[in-house]
């Protein structure tokens, strides 16, 4: 008979408890404790364990669900299996990301925000299947462990359901069955959140890679003081030994020799970022979401020494681009003319090095364009049909799928437009549209018919499912991006229409429809291509060599079916032995402070007034990479900005970068000291390799914002040691002291050279200057080349170093007050007035402790200049902490000091407008 061993408290353990019991399988059941080994090979227990039969185990919980339900003759569908994997790979993050907030840091408070996104997914998609389970009308064992996995958060109150009525719904019908239940009971204890503490003890921190952007993860100055990493003795000596490494014989990554082809034995990687519509001025969500992110990427890439193409330009086609002439009284050329000098000039500003912009007007792409067509034509992937079209008889002309809203078809949403709805996510053919009007003038179009031509995904489907299947496998394809892509296949596929009758577009060369041209999403992706083949002549050694090279497409998640599902057919249709997308990274929405970007209603910065701010292009980009809605929607805001200039720019970053340069100026005359390693350094130089693999890690997997936190944990490691250290007393003291004083300059500023080159991706400018202060040899960008990174000494004694001056400015609030008011997402005026907290009122702390008012985070008010000077505090009282800590200094002092510092942090959450709960205090509630 099988044997299942479980512990209590291990939530893993509830979900296959459940299984069990639903699935009505025979098993021995053996609870364990945690030191017992029931897996004699393990050295590790992990638990839950399944031990089949045949003496072989199934140690991952999903697996072993799957198998009762499988043995009960309950086959897993497909439906089912996706569940499963969405549990594992996005939800379990999150939940353990909550749980060791609730259940470790006593912040249930936070929760909620931790799970709004996983419960809103499953919130959608029990809203779109409305059957009482998840895959139908019985309980599957997606439901199963769903439920178990949810039962600790959902069971003890409304908390965390928030909006979410299809969740709980579903929930309590799940909960009626009393196998499920009685799991429960098993393994909680009825103690509720509080039964997992033991477990969660015993389980690492959640990765910064796991809790996406959520407050408590990014660790504040002060935030590690009892959670610093554990360094061991081997460690240190390895770091100390690749300390001496020298990075000089590496081959260069500096020079790029155009064209860039692919090269035997390199990594060739072909990047593009979805291409602007050439009708409008981007905005800060559009340029984070493709074009800078692509560029940090890029730039990543080529310190890793890969042979980078990176290619864009701007979409020119489509009755968007006719529209926007009309409104200006130009012709279609005039306008693509004037709007890609916009757009090329706006991202030359932010500093996106292409290797090449081009545009799909070219000659070029009618060439590429239209052979593409009659291979698909010519391999009977298209088929023809007569179709009804909206026409608007007031504007004289048919209504392209983006002039015409209605309500959606499948999900009702009022405002879809006539290609996809916002809402569900589903592509609409715009005739089904309930309610339809034209854009322009509102009036309700007519149907008429023409003949068109459709690409037959259906045919194309398999071959699309196999390649699918091998891409997202081996690839990197962001979560969003695979669910889209999955959810747009559930469906089915249709044929998809690639005809318009319009002007301006590419021309469709096929006799019977001489007057129409190809559909913008047939024609843009296509742009790529040809957009390549403008830059070389020899562009098919990047669009024809899928062996050699590796394609990564970078875009918002709107753009996600046309590059995973419509373009790959055309090329797998065209049989050309195409390069197909290998990584498909997909940003989540960037919002403006608390709306969305509206050009029509003045709202949020467009890229060309980014520089007339006078805040630098550096400090755009770096805020922008630091709120990357990767993985969840983030927003922008002025008071945030401000603050992370200030705090994480000026005091932390920059602070660090311009002390160690002042010591080497002022102390040893510019001449960098000799030093002598002692264990401190050596584990410092380790917890610096240890960040650098973290970055490079997160960099590789195209985790551009989590990767960008470790740097700033590098120069808080370095501001702590010099803070420690005293270099600036240690000089006037005697020959050991000043060797001291010394060593710590000279590890300072190879810190700072290591921090030039890391930053390099994200602010390019910042990084060349810091190489210029400290004078760099060249060289000092091969950190990267190998493995998990380099950091080695590259400023060795003797070595001159240049002028060194501040990197950053502070912004000011006033300064920042007007630009909020310049750009709007101001609270609108007729607002009644807010009742006054003790948040507002900022001047009156609360004492530690104190919870006499209630405080929630949608009546505090951020003060950034106060936030500002809070976080100096805050940095600074960390240091003392540490500081006493690491001189082992009386327990009373220390817990007067840390119980200091709680308070800071309770005030500086206030004065960032989030409520008190949500200030990262490690210290144990008691
Ligand atoms: O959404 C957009 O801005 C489109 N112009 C993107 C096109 S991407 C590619 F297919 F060209
Ligand atoms: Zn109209």
């Amino acid at each position: 008979m099988m044997k299942l061993f479980v512990s209590e408290g291990n939530p893993h353990c509830l979900k296959v408890l459940a299984a069990l019991e639903t699935a009505g399988v025979r098993c021995d059941v053996q609870v364990v404790s945690h030191e017992e080994k029931p897996v004699p090979f393990l050295s590790r227990p992990s638990l839950p364990a399944l031990l089949l039969s045949n003496g072989q185990h199934l140690f991952s919980p999903n697996a072993i669900c799957r198998y009762m339900f499988e043995v009960s003759g309950q086959e897993c569908t497909e439906l089912c299996n996706q569940w499963l994997e969405w549990e594992a790979t996005d939800l379990q993050p999150a939940l353990l990301q909550a749980l060791h907030m609730a259940v470790l840091q006593g912040k249930a408070s936070d929760v909620p925000k931790v799970l709004t996104v996983p419960l809103s997914y499953l919130d959608q998609n029990l809203n779109k299947a409305a059957t009482p389970y998840l895959t139908g009308d019985v309980v599957s064992v997606a439901d199963v462990v769903l439920w178990a996995a949810l039962h600790p958060f959902l069971s003890e109150s409304p908390l965390a359901l928030g909006e979410h009525k299809s969740v709980r719904v579903w929930f309590d019908h799940v909960a009626t069955s009393q196998s499920c239940v009685s799991a429960a009971q098993k393994v909680l204890q009825g103690k509720g959140l509080q039964a997992m503490k033991s477990f969660m003890q015993r389980q690492p921190a959640p990765q910064s890679s796991q809790c996406k952007g959520t407050q408590s993860c990014n660790s504040s100055p002060a935030e590690d003081d009892e959670g610093e990493r554990a360094v061991s003795q081997e460690e240190m000596e390895a770091a100390a030994l690749t300390w001496n490494k020298s990075l000089k014989d590496c081959p260069s990554t500096t020079d790029r020799l155009h064209p860039i082809l692919p090269q035997e034995g390199r990594r060739n990687i072909l990047l593009t970022s979805a291409l602007p519509y050439v009708n409008n001025v981007p905005h800060l969500g559009n340029i984070i979401g493709c074009v800078l992110s692509a560029d940090v990427f890029s730039r990543y890439g080529r310190l890793r020494g890969w042979n980078m193409l990176f290619v864009c330009g701007t979409d020119e086609y489509g009755t968007a681009t006719e529209n926007k002439a009309r409104e200006e009284g130009l012709t279609p050329q005039q306008i693509c003319d004037k709007y890609h000098t916009i757009h090329a000039s706006i991202y030359k500003w932010f500093q996106v090095d292409f290797d090449f912009f081009g545009r799909t007007t070219t000659e070029k792409q009618t060439e590429i364009a239209q052979d593409i067509f009659w291979r698909l034509h010519k391999n009977g992937f298209l088929v023809e049909d007569t179709v009804e079209q909206l026409r608007c008889e007031s504007c004289q002309r048919f209504l392209a799928d983006r002039f015409v809203e209605g309500t959606c078809p499948h999900c009702n949403y009022p405002d879809a437009r006539g290609d996809q709805c916002d809402k569900c996510g589903r592509l609409i053919n715009a005739v089904e549209l309930k309610a339809p009007h034209c854009k322009v003038c509102s009036q309700t179009p007519v149907i008429r018919s023409s003949k068109h031509l459709f690409l037959d995904l259906p045919k194309l489907e398999a071959q699309l499912e196999q390649w699918l299947e091998k891409s997202t496998s081996t690839g990197d394809w962001t979560s969003n991006a695979k669910q889209i892509t999955r959810s747009w296949l559930r469906d089915g596929l249709k044929p998809r229409c690639i005809t318009r009758d319009l002007q301006w577009g590419t021309p469709v060369p096929h006799p019977d429809f001489k007057e129409k041209v190809f559909y913008v999403w047939f024609d843009a992706p296509i742009g790529y291509v040809s957009i390549t083949a403008n830059y070389t002549d020899k562009w098919e050694k990047w669009w024809k060599n899928p062996d050699q090279v590796e394609m990564y497409n970078f875009m918002a998640k709107d753009n996600v079916p046309f590059h995973s599902v419509v373009f790959p057919c055309s090329l797998l249709g065209a049989q050309d032995n195409y390069t197909l997308v290998n990584h498909l990274i997909a940003t989540e929405y960037l919002n403006y402070e608390d709306t969305k970007f509206s050009k029509s209603r003045g709202v949020g910065v467009f890229g060309d007034m980014a520089k007339d701010t006078g805040i630098p292009s550096d400090v755009w980009r770096f805020y922008l990479l630091y709120v990357r809605p990767e993985g969840q929607d983030s927003a922008f805001s002025w008071a945030d900005m401000a603050l992370k200039n200030n705090s994480e720019l000026l005091n932390n970053l920059g602070n660090f970068i311009n002390r160690g340069g002042m010591f080497v100026s002022k102390f040893f005359d510019g001449c960098v000291p000799a030093m002598e390693l002692l264990q401190e350094d050596k584990k410092l130089l380790a917890l610096v390799g240890w960040e650098l693999q973290q970055y490079i890690q997160l960099m590789d997997k195209v985790k551009i914002r989590d990767a960008l936190k470790h740097i700033l944990n590098i120069s808080r490691h370095g501001n702590q040691y010099i803070q420690v250290n005293e270099p600036w007393k240690k000089i006037k003291g005697g020959d050991e002291e000043r060797q001291r004083a010394g060593t710590v300059t000279g590890v300072s500023v190879n810190m700072a050279c290591l921090l030039s080159v890391m930053l390099l991706p994200y602010m390019p400018a910042v990084s060349q200057t810091i190489r210029d202060q400290l004078n760099a040899p060249l060289y000092c960008v091969n950190t990267m080349l190998q493995g998990t990174g380099v950091f080695a000494c590259v400023l060795d004694v003797g070595h001159r170093i240049g002028t060194v001056s501040p990197l950053f400015q502070k912004l000011e609030v006033d300064q920042i007050e007007a630009l909020k008011k310049r750009f709007g997402g101001q609270q609108p005026e007729d607002e009644p007035p807010k009742k006054k907290t003790a948040s507002q009122s900022a001047t009156s702390t609360p004492a530690p402790g104190d919870t006499g008012v209630e405080v929630t985070a949608a009546n505090t008010r951020a003060d950034p200049e106060k936030a500002s000077q809070l976080t100096q505090a805050v940095a600074e009282q960390g240091e003392k902490v540490r500081a006493l800590k690491a001189q082992k200094a009386d327990k009373a002092v220390v817990t007067a000091e840390v119980a200091k510092l709680l308070d800071l942090k309770k005030q500086l959450a206030l004065a960032e407008g989030k409520s008190p709960e949500s200030a990262p205090t490690k210290g144990k509630k008691k």
